[in-house]
Formats: structure tokens, C-alpha cells, sequence
């Protein structure tokens, strides 16, 4: 089995989206392991976005995602990291496919951050580093 980290952005959470995407996750047969509502600090998002420092959209992207609460889950399931990714859609909203979170629930917002309601992990590596940073305590 492998496990995920999934978040539901500011976005999300602010727009009630949070028990759809759930309801889509636990649908295609993956569990929620754990589950939690957070506020992220600006340290938690430097790390966890640590792949993007020094782009342009990386200090933005932090600031959008400390602006308000976000869901942080653990998701479980074989092969749960693409399931969850193919779920989510392509990062870009406005040319996501229908039928995913991001295609049926996104739209361009403006700005310079994509608003994109979710986040999941894109490899075993970063799952379990990113779990390391929403979910010290497991
Ligand atoms: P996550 O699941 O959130 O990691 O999305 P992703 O894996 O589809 O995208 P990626 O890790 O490449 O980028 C992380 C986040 O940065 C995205 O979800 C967007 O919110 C934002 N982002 C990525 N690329 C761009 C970009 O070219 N321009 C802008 N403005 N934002 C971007
Ligand atoms: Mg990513």
C-alpha cells in the first residue's frame, strides 16, 4: 500500500469544497488515514514548497496558502500518489480535464497564484517528507 499527503488549499476550504473532495477520494476506494484542519505557518510552507524556491510564483504561493485554514490529509491505497494526482487534474484549472476536482470545481481567479483547491504528493519520497511536515505527530 502507499500513502499520500492531500491538501485542500484556502480555496477550497473557503469555497466548502472540502467534503466533495473527500467524498471523491474515499469514492475511488482510498482511506483517509488522517485528517485535520490547519493553519499553515510561513516555516511549514517554505518546506513543504521547498522545490519551488526561487521561482517567481513561490512567494505568492506562500502567501496564498497561510491566508486561511487548509484540510490535511493522509490518504492510503495502492498506487493512491497517481490515483489521487489523475483525480486532481492538471495544475492549471482552466484546461483540467471534466471529470476531475480541478476540471469540474476550478476556474481561473486571476492574480498571480494558481487557485487550484488541491495539492497532492507526486512521489513515495515527497509523501512521506510532506506527511513528516502536516503530520509530525504520526
Ligand atoms: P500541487 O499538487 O499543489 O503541488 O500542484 P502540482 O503538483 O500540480 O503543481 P506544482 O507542484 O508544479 O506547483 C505547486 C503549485 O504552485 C501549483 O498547484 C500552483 O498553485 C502553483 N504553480 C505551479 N506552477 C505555477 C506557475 O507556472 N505559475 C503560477 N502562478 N503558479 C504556479
Ligand atoms: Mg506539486
Amino acid at each position: 500500500t502507499e500513502r499520500s499527503l492531500v491538501l485542500v488549499k484556502p480555496d477550497g476550504y473557503a469555497r466548502g469544497l472540502t467534503g466533495e473532495v473527500l467524498r471523491r477520494i474515499e469514492a475511488k476506494g482510498y482511506r483517509l488515514a488522517a485528517l485535520k484542519v490547519v493553519s499553515a505557518d510561513t516555516d511549514m510552507l517554505h518546506r513543504h514548497y521547498a522545490e519551488h524556491e526561487g521561482k517567481p510564483f513561490f512567494e505568492p504561493l506562500v502567501a496564498f496558502m497561510s491566508s486561511g485554514p487548509v484540510c490535511a490529509a493522509v490518504v492510503e491505497g495502492d498506487r493512491c500518489i497517481e490515483g489521487f494526482r489523475t483525480l486532481a487534474g492538471s495544475t492549471d484549472p482552466t484546461g483540467a480535464a471534466p471529470g476531475s476536482i480541478r476540471g469540474d470545481l476550478g476556474r481561473d481567479w486571476g492574480k498571480k497564484v494558481q487557485k487550484n483547491i488541491v495539492h497532492g504528493s507526486d512521489s513515495p519520497e515527497s509523501a512521506e517528507r510532506e506527511i513528516g511536515i502536516w503530520f509530525p505527530e504520526l
